[in-house]
């Protein structure tokens, strides 16, 4: 399991330039890793994507999602976070090779490029046959996605997902959920990082919710995240929360 990240602060040399002039990671240190799931929540813009794409590259795998046989050539232009994979120190009880990067963003790209490796002349099964045997683009986004969860999760390793609440309903969150819990009982050298804003995904119970909020990473209960704050208010309120957001125009709660 991936137990530490220690941002080893001697090898920055620019703390003025991205990654390191965004204050989450700017302001890392060692962030000990307790659970074998952990979530980085927090607002827009707080570093989630870069630290979870950090830990990604230093473990090998593609940065816009794939495995470690997996790179994307034509989307792995951007070094920008390399000052960042060379500062950060990963620290493992028992590392296991196996492993994932999910960016549920840019997994059109991803589908992209396993069905042009597919039209390639070459040996082997085409790599689609792994994903249930079809083009990845004749599934809808979120059938695609959640097929690939349940064929690429089932065994141990360090599942990274960055926000996979993008391609799935309420009600495949939940099976999300379910599946997670799965793979985590079946497997015990499973892991998961996983960035969301979902306030169904963060409810996994014993889950390490790590905030990226207020300028630094720390750990947080699931009532302090702000997506469960918002969904919460919004839900039992809405009448009152769409009244204050659109005070100025009142008419626009008037009956025709
Ligand atoms: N390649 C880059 N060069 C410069 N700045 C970047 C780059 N990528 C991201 N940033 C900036 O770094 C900050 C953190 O971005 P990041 O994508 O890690 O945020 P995030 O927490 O994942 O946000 P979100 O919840 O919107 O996905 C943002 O202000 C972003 O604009
Ligand atoms: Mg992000």
């Amino acid at each position: 399991m991936l137990k530490k990240l220690t941002l080893l602060r001697e090898r920055v040399q620019d703390w003025d330039i991205y990654p390191f002039s965004v204050p989450a990671i700017r302001q890392l240190g060692v962030l000990a890793l307790r659970s074998r799931i952990a979530f980085f929540a927090g607002e827009n813009g707080t570093g989630k994507s870069t630290l979870l794409e950090a830990i990604a590259a230093h473990y090998g795998f593609g940065r816009e999602g794939g495995n470690r046989n997996f790179r994307n050539n034509s989307t792995e232009s951007n070094h920008s976070i390399d000052p960042l994979v060379k500062a950060l120190r990963l620290s493992f009880d028992k590392k296991t090779g196996a492993g994932f990067l999910l960016r549920a963003e840019s997994f059109f790209n991803t589908a992209s490029h396993i069905d042009r490796l597919d039209e390639e002349p070459g040996e082997g099964p085409p790599i689609s046959a792994f994903y249930g045997g079809r083009s990845l683009h004749t599934r809808s986004h979120g059938e695609t996605f959640f097929t690939v969860l349940d064929l690429k999760f089932r065994r141990n390793g360090l599942f990274l997902l960055d926000e996979p609440e993008a391609a799935l309903s309420p009600q495949r969150q939940l099976s999300f959920l379910v599946l997670i819990h799965d793979v985590l009982h079946e497997f015990k050298d499973a892991q998961f990082i996983i960035s969301t804003h979902s306030a169904v995904l963060l409810a996994y119970p014993k889950a390490q919710i790590l905030s990226f909020d207020e300028e630094r990473v720390h750990e947080i209960d699931y009532e302090q995240t702000g997506s469960f704050q918002v969904a919460h208010r919004f839900l039992n309120h809405r009448e009152v929360f769409l009244e204050e957001l659109f005070a100025d125009t009142p008419w626009l709660f008037k009956e025709d």
